[in-house]
Order: structure tokens, then C-alpha cells, then sequence
């Protein structure tokens, strides 16, 4: 598999622990995701950590307000220099049309490249119809961000609905014969991928792993 298409979810609380999956994972893997935990946790450093390493940042925050919060959100966001981050589709049009804004202006005023910005459609700890995530996925991509998070299940209807040029992301990730958690709608990394997905998202099957490297050496 290709190491592009991995992402891996730095689900920890200190920058020790951050620090200690990056030395780890970092040579086999080039996008690193922040979540809530980490982030609520250590804050920008846990970015700048990453970013030391030469690695890129997928920030999971999962916004979901009122258009002009969303967008000075989104303005930060792109000022701490992260690949990518995500809203909740379901926050509407309205929000993710400002969530963009937000993000091209920041990035413009910097001089840096505009973070990709996702749409969480359902997550993939619920149920879902493939409806659902279909119509969250086209008011995504009618907003004009780039892409959705989704899991493997809906992957190939969002691909053949929405076309190429739309980027689906998708965690939920579990090697074969292997405990869900809590996640419902799973998939293998194959899987995923053949489904349509650009990139996947693993973590706890890596992260919780007495030796994450052979975990994911094994997935690959
Ligand atoms: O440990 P696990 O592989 O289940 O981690 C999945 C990661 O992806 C978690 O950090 C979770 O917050 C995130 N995520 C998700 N479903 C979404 C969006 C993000 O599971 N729709």
C-alpha cells in the first residue's frame, strides 16, 4: 500500500506519548491526524510537534457552528499550518461555504497553500443510511470543499455520484478479524481503498499496539 494514503490517529494526551508515536510511525507515514483528545489536551504544540518532524497535519476538530465562528475557526486553523481539517456537513451550506472562506482568506494573507477541508457526514460509530451520507456528501461538494470523511460502505456511492475530483477520507480502519471498538461501519485498509477511498485513517489497531510499526507493516 501506499504510505501516502495513511493517516494515522494520534489519539494520546501528552506530547510525550505524541512524541514517542512519532519516532515510531513517523518514517512510514506522512499525514498525522489531531483529534480532540490531543489537541484539547496539548494544543498548538502537539502541532508544531509534527510539523518538526517534517510531517503533515490533519486537523479533526469537527466544527460545527454558526457560519462566522466556523470561519474564524477555519481562519485559525489554516494559521497554525495544517493539511487539512473538517467541519460537520450537517452544520449546513451556509457554515461550509464559511468554513472555506475562512481558510483561503487566512492562507492567502500567509502566502501558504490553502488546507483541504473536509465534511463529516456520519460518523462511523453510528448507523447510517447510504442516503444520508449521500445527500451530506453533494451538499459538501456543492459548498465547494474539497472533500468528505465517510466510511468504506459509502465510499464507492460518493465516488460514482460526486466523480474523481473529490476527496474521500476514510477512518474506521480495522486489519482483518479484529476487534470494532466502537466503531460500527468498518473496513479493511484494502477495502477502503478499493471502495474509492484517497486516504485512510488508523488508530487505536496501530496506536494500542505493543509494536505499532509491525502492526501497520501488517496492514500495509
Ligand atoms: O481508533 P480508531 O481507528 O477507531 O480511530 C479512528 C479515528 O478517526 C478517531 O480519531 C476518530 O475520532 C476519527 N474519526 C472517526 N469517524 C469520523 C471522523 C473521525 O472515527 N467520521
Amino acid at each position: 500500500m501506499d504510505k501516502d494514503k495513511i493517516i494515522i490517529a494520534l489519539d494520546v494526551n501528552t506530547i510525550k506519548e505524541e512524541q514517542r508515536l512519532l519516532d515510531i510511525l513517523s518514517p512510514h507515514v506522512n499525514i498525522f491526524k489531531i483529534g480532540m483528545e490531543l489537541f484539547y489536551s496539548c494544543g498548538a504544540k502537539a502541532v508544531e510537534l509534527v510539523k518538526k518532524y517534517d510531517r503533515e497535519v490533519f486537523l479533526d476538530l469537527k466544527f460545527h457552528d454558526i457560519p462566522n465562528t466556523v470561519k474564524n475557526a477555519s481562519k485559525a486553523a489554516a494559521k497554525l499550518g495544517v493539511f487539512m481539517f473538517n467541519v460537520h456537513a450537517s452544520g449546513g451550506s451556509d457554515m461550509m461555504k464559511a468554513a472555506l472562506e475562512g481558510a483561503e482568506e487566512e492562507s492567502e494573507k500567509m502566502g501558504i497553500g490553502k488546507p483541504k477541508i473536509l465534511g463529516v457526514t456520519v460518523l462511523t460509530s453510528i448507523e447510517s443510511s447510504q442516503d444520508q451520507v449521500l445527500n451530506l456528501a453533494r451538499s459538501a461538494k456543492e459548498s465547494g470543499i474539497d472533500g468528505v470523511v465517510a466510511s468504506a460502505q459509502e465510499a464507492k456511492a460518493i465516488r460514482k455520484k460526486l466523480g474523481e475530483d473529490f476527496l474521500i477520507v476514510t477512518p474506521g480502519i480495522r486489519p482483518k478479524d479484529t476487534e470494532k471498538q466502537d466503531q460500527k461501519r468498518t473496513a479493511t485498509p484494502q477495502e477502503a481503498l478499493q471502495a474509492g477511498a484517497d486516504y485512510i485513517i488508523i488508530g487505536r489497531p496501530v496506536t494500542k499496539a505493543k509494536d505499532p510499526k509491525k502492526v501497520l507493516e501488517a496492514m500495509k
